[in-house]
């Protein structure tokens, strides 16, 4: 399926250098981040070796090596969210599922993120999981969450 995948991208590119970037953010719009054999594949076609596609892709903070968990965490660290006790609420999710932000668990569960903002200011402070926010968070609301609760997707709905 990679294969596949790859050989499409890279039917619309030449296999130049300059090409390296905007083909890594294809690859990974699509795979939601960069397999080391896929940056292999991707270094022989632009024809550069492979030690500069990985560095490359460890020097910009948009590229991701490694693969996101199933529930992908976004605490919101707008003004509206961080005067509401964004800070409290990360370190509460941070303390219940063992993560440090940027961080994806070893089962591939969770990664923990935090964004700009999420869009939902009224209901600051806020977070997200995958495409569910939760508003009106707290750091009890959170800790309660992320400890199933009978709530396996980690958040109450914002309307
Ligand atoms: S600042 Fe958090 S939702 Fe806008």
């Amino acid at each position: 399926m990679e294969a596949e995948l790859l050989e499409q991208i890279f039917a619309s590119y030449e296999g130049t250098r300059n090409e390296l970037v905007p083909i890594l953010q294809e690859v990974q719009e699509n795979l939601g981040y960069l397999p080391e054999e896929v940056m292999q594949d991707i270094a022989r076609f632009v024809g550069v070796p492979e030690s500069h596609v990985y560095s490359v892709a460890s020097f910009y903070a948009q590229f991701r090596t490694m693969p996101l968990g199933k529930k992908r965490v976004a605490v919101c660290r707008g003004t509206a969210c961080h005067i509401r006790g964004a800070p409290q609420i990360l370190h509460e999710i941070e303390e219940t599922i063992h993560l440090k932000e940027g961080e994806t668990s070893e089962d591939l569960e969770y990664t923990l993120e935090t964004v700009a903002c999420i869009g939902c200011c009224a209901l600051a402070p806020c977070i997200r999981v995958n495409k569910d926010v939760a508003g009106e968070m707290t750091p009890e609301k959170a800790k309660k969450l992320f400890y199933g609760d009978g709530n396996d997707n980690g958040g109450d709905r914002a309307e």
